[in-house]
């Protein structure tokens, strides 16, 4: 495994992705007004947002996603990688985080960058990081599931508590051109989360163009498709044998108002009990 670990501001980030002078850029980057940020919790439709954002900016031309990876369409702020690349970045500059409000809020607030924050049913999201914790070598070993859900629901695991993230972002007082879309409300509609982002872009489309946004867009068409599925990154990075990055999508369960109150009340009471 390559999961050494980079401690910063009390946040743990896998050390092959971040050092402590990548996430010092990230937190003093001076965003610009065109800049296009797509900032999430890790496994909640980042990569999904990375596509449609992309395939909007082109004008639902699928050519830009089918011949350049995401990571280098869309790069993470806070990773090594991101400085030289963002000094050559044609505009507008399409940046992907998945740092905090709380670490990068004073570098945005104040820039009228456009913001789209994507969040998930909590309850996906640590079924999706568990089984990414098995194939990606720059994570730990996650150990058995009960043992990481406790760690997430903590808020132990890497890059955080993920209530904090949510929160944080979501802030009604932060002063933010932020549009919230849930990962289920792309699953309920892609082609009106499509037009929705569109608009708040300020990049109206013709329905022909909307159209080919979702058909590039959807699970099997991203799952086929190596700039966007990870299949570019060796096997000691990613090792897919262990599982695919494009896994299952969609939801895990159907809920209901009943169990999500339940469950909330549940989370609520195990991070009680562990504070
Ligand atoms: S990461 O590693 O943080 O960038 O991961 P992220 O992209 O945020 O989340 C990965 C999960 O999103 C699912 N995914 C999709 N679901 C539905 N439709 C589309 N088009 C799509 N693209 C990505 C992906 O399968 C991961 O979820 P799980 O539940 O693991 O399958």
């Amino acid at each position: 495994r390559l999961d050494v670990t980079e401690t910063f501001n009390g946040i743990l980030f896998p050390g092959h992705l971040h050092t402590q002078e990548s996430l010092q850029f990230a937190l003093t980057f001076l965003f610009q007004d065109r800049d296009i940020v797509i900032a999430s919790y890790p496994k909640s439709g980042t990569t999904w947002m990375q596509q449609i954002v992309t395939l909007i900016c082109s004008r639902g031309d699928p050519h830009v996603s089918h011949t350049v990876p995401n990571w280098t369409r869309a790069p993470w702020l806070e990773q090594y990688y991101s400085e030289a690349l963002m000094e050559s970045f044609i505009k507008p500059r399409v940046i992907t985080t998945h740092l905090p409000y709380q670490l990068l809020g004073s570098a945005v607030q104040g820039s009228k960058a456009k913001i789209i924050y994507v969040s998930r049913n909590p309850k996906d999201v640590v079924v999706s990081f568990y089984h990414f914790h098995k194939m990606a070598k720059f994570l730990p070993d996650p150990e058995s599931f009960s043992n990481f859900l406790y760690r997430f629901l903590e808020g132990s695991v890497h890059y955080g508590s993920w209530f904090d993230h949510v929160l944080g972002w979501t802030n009604q007082d932060a002063d933010l051109n932020l549009l919230h879309i849930s990962y289920e409300e792309m699953l309920l509609d892609p082609k009106g989360t499509i037009k929705k982002v569109s608009s708040f872009l300020q990049r109206p489309l013709l329905e022909d163009e909307v159209n080919s946004c979702v058909k590039h867009s959807t699970f099997s068409s991203m799952k086929h498709n190596q700039m966007i599925n990870y299949t570019l990154v060796s096997q000691e990075i990613m090792d897919q044998s262990k599982g695919p990055f494009m896994r299952k999508g969609g939801r895990k369960q159907r809920y209901s108002v009943v169990s999500d109150v339940f469950t909330a009340i549940f989370v609520k009471f195990v991070i009680f009990l562990f504070s």
